[in-house]
């Protein structure tokens, strides 16, 4: 048992305070116990936050699937690495082994050298959660690789951007994707995004679905023909601890989806040690997370962190409601479940059906419950605790982002108290702070502020691919030497922290963090449409979703508006996925706006949350008169 792992209350506050009191001992001391190496590094921690430059473990040499995999073949080789349970339940679910896994991966791996790719090289990997989903990332980071996985559910447009931003050379799709009884047509919208990508050499296709599709002579390859030929045994490419391991996009409050870069070194240290305290798994657990390996969730707690240490994690294909609303409570029978982490959206999904749907099924091996994306509400939080945990789970509420790369702040279970509705404490090494308005720290312990982190921990991104100055402005420009997190909170006199959520112009809906810019870019599209203002609301089950107010280029083409929503939903749709698609759309006669000419969100926020009395002053505006026809014509 590592003594990293805090096991009490006491020990937490142990670790906590040696982490803070001398970081670089802390991590090094962990880092070195805890994985294997190539050589050990030169420097622990070098970092200059207003730059912003970071680097952990710099000169040490590692492989972070040899810490995945290769470590665990003595010891547990033929132990359940990834349970993965099919779209659908009739099919039956595979039981991977490490040793299993091992033998994909590499293979994997060798295919993708097969088709040129060399360390260093950006692979795009747009694929349904299915194994060889975690073997591509997994093989790209045997070889040195840098993986970029697009969330299967985006659209042609977004698939494009992102290949084009990271200068992708390998793209790995399959024929499609299965979503309950739904497939993606995921090759077609490959064939399409890359009419405008040119960095793509070569295209392989899983076969999954069987789904027929085109396949471009000397670009595109089935999977299955290369990998029939390719050797199982690869040896991991030595990298460096400071080394790119992998680029994911994330939404912005301004412009395109941010490249966030991870590396290896960090990035493996801090998933690892966040997993085993935050979710504090045993040996022979079942730990479940129903992320998608598209979203950060998926990245640092299905793969990295779990198979890091050693664990059986499961992978679903499918949804939460398919072939009904009792699937996910199923999957917990069936396999015997033990650790379970999901998103608030999911619980308020499920929790508003039928409750014999949960009741029917045997939920007694459940230990320990997690959420993650959002912040939970009340209500949420007592059903998952109530009839998901039956009173006897603790339930771990994880703050954490794309950007964090692990969880900062969270409850550890069954060692630190959950309190409904907080992350509550910070994890050891993560040292918090709340800002107020006017840019200075607010020391008192009980108060509301926006989250920053003072202190560098190992898995922090170190860069936007390609765009080092919107990381530094983006993150480490408002406040000077901190990590800006563009969340707010509040804390309380014993330091548990509660998210309030997003302070700038990005939306969560459904987990999902949409950039309200990007939406408005779609929907200014549109020939007949002037401009418009997107802001978020809260939805009962979605958490927030999304109100375009929407200008029309002459009053005349109103007559067309039913139509003109349509358009707009494809629009958004074809140019960024449907989980972006406004929930109402609200055409407006004009928006309100200061005298230099800015759109003023904050009253358009307020107005979608039904919130119309607490304006505000609105004289200042340049057209003030527009507020109340906005109201007039608000639906809420
Ligand atoms: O606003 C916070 C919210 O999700 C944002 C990060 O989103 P993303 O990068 O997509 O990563 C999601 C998975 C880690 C945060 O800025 N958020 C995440 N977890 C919580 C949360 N808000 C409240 N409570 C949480 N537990």
């Amino acid at each position: 048992m590592s003594r990293f792992v805090a096991k009490s209350i006491d020990q937490y506050h142990t670790l906590y305070k040696e982490s803070v009191e001398n970081p670089e001992k802390f991590w090094a001391a962990f880092a070195e116990q805890e994985f294997v190496w190539h050589k050990k590094w030169e420097n622990t921690l070098s970092f200059d936050l207003r730059k912003p430059t970071i680097q952990w473990f710099a000169g040490g040499k590692l492989n972070i699937t040899e810490n995945c995999i290769d470590r665990h073949l003595t010891t547990r080789g033929n132990q359940t690495a990834i349970l993965f349970e099919p779209n659908d339940p009739k099919d039956k679910p595979l039981h991977i082994s490490y040793q299993e896994l091992s033998k994909q991966v590499n293979k994997t791996a060798n295919m993708l050298k097969a088709l040129g790719a060399q360390k260093g090289d950006r692979i795009c990997i747009y694929m349904p959660m299915t194994p060889e989903l975690a073997y591509t990332v997994l093989a790209c980071a045997r070889i040195g690789a840098i993986h970029s996985v697009v969330f299967a559910g985006f659209s042609a447009q977004s698939l494009s951007d992102r290949i084009n931003d990271a200068q992708c050379s390998l793209l790995v799709t399959a024929d499609g994707g299965y979503r309950g009884q739904k497939i993606t047509p995921l090759k077609a919208i490959v064939d399409q995004a890359l009419i405008s990508c040119l960095s793509i050499r070569r295209v392989l296709v899983l076969q999954r679905t069987g789904l027929k599709v085109s396949m471009k002579s000397g670009r595109d390859v089935w999977w299955h023909e290369v990998f029939a030929k390719a050797s199982d045994a690869c040896v991991a490419e030595s990298m460096d601890a400071e080394d790119s391991l992998f680029i994911l996009y994330t939404s912005g409050s301004t412009g395109k989806p941010k490249g966030m870069v991870h590396t290896c070194g960090g990035y493996m240290v801090y998933t690892n040690y966040s997993f085993r305290n935050v979710f504090q798994y045993q040996e022979g657990d079942i730990y479940w997370c129903t992320a998608d390996i598209g979203w950060i969730t998926g990245h640092s707690y299905i793969l990295y962190g779990p198979l890091s240490a050693g664990a059986t994690t499961v992978m679903f294909e499918g949804i939460p409601s398919y072939p009904d609303m009792g699937r996910f409570w199923r999957i917990i029978e069936k396999h015997k479940v033990n650790i379970f982490y999901t998103a608030p959206t999911a619980i308020r999904s499920l929790a508003s059906g039928d409750l014999s749907w949960v009741h029917s099924h045997d939920l007694g091996s459940l230990k320990t419950l997690g959420t993650v994306g959002e912040p939970i509400n009340l209500e949420a939080w007592q059903w998952y605790n109530e009839h998901i945990g039956q009173g006897q789970c603790p339930i771990v509420d994880t703050w954490w982002q794309t950007e964090t790369g692990g969880i900062m702040i969270s409850n550890l279970a069954g060692v630190s108290k959950d309190i409904p509705t907080f992350a509550t404490l910070p994890l050891p090494g993560i040292q918090p702070c709340l800002m107020d308005e006017a840019g200075n720290e607010i020391a008192t312990l009980e108060a509301e502020g926006r989250l920053c982190i003072q202190f560098p921990w190992p898995s922090m991104a170190r860069t936007i691919y390609g765009n080092h100055q919107r990381f530094a402005d983006t993150y480490y420009r408002a406040f000077e030497g901190k990590y800006f997190t563009g969340d707010g909170a509040k804390r309380d006199k014993n330091g548990n922290y509660r998210i309030t959520g997003r302070v700038d112009d990005v939306v969560i809906v459904s987990g999902h963090n949409l950039g309200t810019a990007e939406i408005e870019n779609a929907i200014n599209e549109h020939p007949l449409i002037a401009e418009s203002a997107v802001v978020g609301y809260p939805h009962p089950i979605k958490g927030h979703a999304i109100y375009a107010f929407v200008t029309l280029r002459s009053p005349k083409h109103e007559d067309a508006s039913v139509g003109i929503k349509i358009e707009i939903n494809s629009l958004v749709t074809s140019l960024i996925g449907p989980i972006a698609k406004p929930e109402k759309i609200q055409f407006t006669a004009g928006l309100p706006k200061t005298r230099s000419g800015k759109i003023m969100r904050r009253i358009l926020r307020k107005i979608a949350e039904g919130n119309t009395e607490s304006l505000g002053d609105i004289s200042t505006l340049l057209n003030p008169d527009c507020v109340e026809q906005i109201i007039q014509g608000a639906s809420i």
